[in-house]
């Protein structure tokens, strides 16, 4: 099993990238693709830059010429859930784009043209097996619902309770649904995994500043034992 992994921001890969064994790195589209393994398992690990386009561009890229069997996403996000703190962990049992919305032209809040429908699945046995692997590595709280993902960073209340109330989101970054768009369309297993780094108010972009690299480092952890773990 080919395991492909992408992240925004290098916090969110050097990690992993570290691990690699007998890694080869190859550019498309600006993007470094590292390949090898970690633990024995041969995994491909990409930056893809904020927002969904670059996302888009590099999942579909990673799916070309490598063919993972599964795409993770990993990283930090903004917590919506009211009991959500800090350093807690979102994994998505679906994702959806909190700023589509062409409902002029009688669609649903959400709707995205081409695979047609508002909220994407994510895989339940992927997401099983690393909320086993989270439960082992770290005791943040583990929250599974919508993560949604739109080219905003969010930080204030106005934002965060229209996503958090449209969409009844858990968490809010900005390359999930993306991906998960980009895998609907390949028909490719997928998930997103987020550790907290702010709450999408009005301290999001201090706390994101303070808090970002160590959020990253425990999704980092989670991946590596969910890949130690297959
Ligand atoms: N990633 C981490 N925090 C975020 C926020 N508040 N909005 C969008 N993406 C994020």
């Amino acid at each position: 099993m080919k395991i492909g992994i992408i992240g925004a921001m290098d916090c969110e890969v050097d990690g992993l990238k570290e691990k690699i064994n007998n890694i080869k790195t190859e550019k498309y589209s600006n993007n470094s693709f590292c390949c090898g393994q970690i633990y024995g398992k041969e995994v491909v690990v990409a930056k893809c830059g904020e927002g969904k386009v670059n996302a888009a561009v590099t999942a579909q890229t990673m799916i070309l010429k490598y063919n993972p069997d599964i795409i993770i996403n990993s990283g930090v996000a903004g917590g919506l859930h009211p009991n959500m703190k800090v350093f807690d962990i979102a994994l998505a049992e679906n994702v959806c784009q909190h700023d589509a919305d062409s409902t002029p032209l009688g669609v649903e809040l959400g709707y995205v043209f081409g695979i047609n429908k508002v909220y994407i699945k994510t895989d339940d046995k992927l997401n099983n097996m690393i909320e086993n692997a989270a439960k082992k590595v770290c005791n943040s709280k583990i929250f599974r619902g919508t993560i949604a993902s739109g080219d905003q960073f969010i930080a204030g209340d106005e934002q965060r309770i229209r996503i958090k109330n449209n969409f009844n989101a858990i968490a809010a970054e900005m390359e999930g649904a993306a991906v998960g768009h980009v895998c609907d369309l390949n028909k490719k297993r997928f998930t997103v995994l987020r550790a907290i780094s702010d709450s999408a108010d009005s301290d999001g972009a201090m706390s994101f500043e303070t808090f970002a690299v160590k959020a990253a480092e425990i999704s980092i952890n989670i991946l590596l034992e969910f890949i130690k773990s297959i």
